[in-house]
């Protein structure tokens, strides 16, 4: 009896490593997803909106379920889309509203910032996204004037680097009709603004142009008129000083921004850029096609096509490179010609545009939004 009794107890110590090495295993899942769940995304740095903290508080109980390891996040799973929807706005205040043109400049472009704290969920977005704007008053059926999209000029982290403020890149639209000015509805509104007024925000909304996280990604821009809009952004937070101690993402790639507009004094934040471009010469190119200052080898206007073309060795090099990505921002009107240019660079090198831009789409690295 003694010896079975001994028996037994040898018997159940010897299950104990077995006990150990199962809780063990448990463990080790369990943290391995909540590496996978806390990797580096572009949301990491502050915008984790107040809209994310119900789904935090159900986190643990998620967690403690059975040890599955977490599916693979999609790409910019984390951004921010929609958190305010034209049928429940956020409510925004104006601080600032001037103008981003020299004296002697053709039309109107303002430079327009609202203050957007204190919303449950907060306004939080990303550089490259955009927002919708509710124009004030009735369209002329009586209804609401539905929303139009404008890209965000700012950081996430806003001019004033507080991290509460949007800022908007605007052209007035303005053509003839019948002998008539027609003045558009919401960017005469933008136009107009004043400091302290209130204005209706849906958004943020696009995930097509935002900037990769890898530090040392290659940037090329193309950006006509008020497309400069995200660029601003990009550069802001690779160039500008508060920034980067700010987000601590320390660009160490080529950006090469090519920006067409009409006159030079139609060249919007080109003092900036400039700046940037003295500060950081080994990281930033800047190069300008000012249409109606300038003639292309056709004695057309030059515009940013044919920047392109003069340039198209140094891109497609650069294009080569998996980490280059291609931005186009502004006038649909632009896609064409930009096609055209694309198609005779790569041609030059061998390379078919047609089978090439479908790639780099696919992979991500080309990101277009015009209007
Ligand atoms: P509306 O009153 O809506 O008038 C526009 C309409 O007028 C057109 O649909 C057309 O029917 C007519 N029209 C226009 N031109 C002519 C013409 N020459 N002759 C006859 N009819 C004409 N704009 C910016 O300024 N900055 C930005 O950063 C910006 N970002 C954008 C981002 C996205 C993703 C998109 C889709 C658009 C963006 N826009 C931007 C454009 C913006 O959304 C508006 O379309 C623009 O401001 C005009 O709106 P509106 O209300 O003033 O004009
Ligand atoms: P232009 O108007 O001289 O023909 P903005 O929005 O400030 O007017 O700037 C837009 C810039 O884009 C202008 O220089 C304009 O030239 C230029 N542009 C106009 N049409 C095209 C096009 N199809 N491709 C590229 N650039 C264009």
């Amino acid at each position: 009896m003694a010896y079975s009794e001994t028996k037994v107890v040898l018997g159940g110590l010897a299950h104990i490593p077995i006990i150990i090495g199962f809780f063990y295993l448990i463990r080790r899942q369990y943290s391995f997803g909540a590496i996978l769940r806390t990797g580096k995304n572009a949301l990491s740095e502050t915008v984790k909106a107040k809209a994310a903290a119900p789904a935090k508080a159900a986190a643990p109980a998620k967690a403690a379920a059975p040890a599955k390891a977490a599916p693979a996040k999609k790409p910019h799973a984390d951004v921010p889309v929609n958190t305010y929807k034209p049928k429940a706005p956020f409510t925004g205040t104006v601080t600032e509203n001037y103008s981003a043109l020299k004296e002697g400049a053709i039309g109107k472009v303002q430079h327009i910032t609202f203050d957007i704290s204190g919303g449950d969920p907060d306004f939080k977005y990303i550089e490259g996204q955009s927002c919708g704007i509710l124009a004030a008053g009735e369209d002329a059926k009586g209804k609401p004037h539905r929303p139009r999209l404008y890209s965000i000029a700012s950081t996430r982290y806003g001019d004033n680097f507080a991290g509460n403020t949007l800022s908007l890149c605007v052209r007035q639209l303005q053509y003839e009709k019948d002998g008539e000015t027609i003045n558009g509805v919401c960017s005469t509104y933008l136009c107009n603004l004043s400091p302290g007024d209130k204005v209706k925000i849906s958004g943020p909304v696009g995930k097509e142009m935002l900037l990769p996280d890898e530090e040392d990604a290659n940037i090329i821009m193309l950006a006509t008129g008020t497309g400069i809009a995200p660029m601003r952004a990009y550069l802001r937070r690779m160039f500008e000083p508060t920034e980067i101690e700010k987000h601590k993402w320390n660009f160490k790639g080529k950006a090469w921004l090519f920006m067409g507009a009409p006159k030079t004094a139609n060249l919007l934040y080109d003092d900036d850029f400039e700046h940037y471009k003295a500060k950081f010469p080994e990281n930033l190119r800047y190069t300008k096609a000012i249409s109606r200052e300038q003639q292309n080898d056709k004695g057309g206007r030059m515009y940013i096509q044919d920047r392109v073309l003069e340039h198209a060795e140094e891109i497609f090099n650069m294009i080569e490179n998996p980490k280059t990505h291609i931005y186009l921002c502004g006038l649909k009107g632009m896609e064409p010609g930009i096609d055209e240019a694309m198609t005779t660079a790569a041609a030059a090198k061998g390379l078919d545009w047609s089978e090439l831009r479908p790639k780099l789409r696919k992979a991500g690295r080309w990101h277009a939004e015009t209007y």
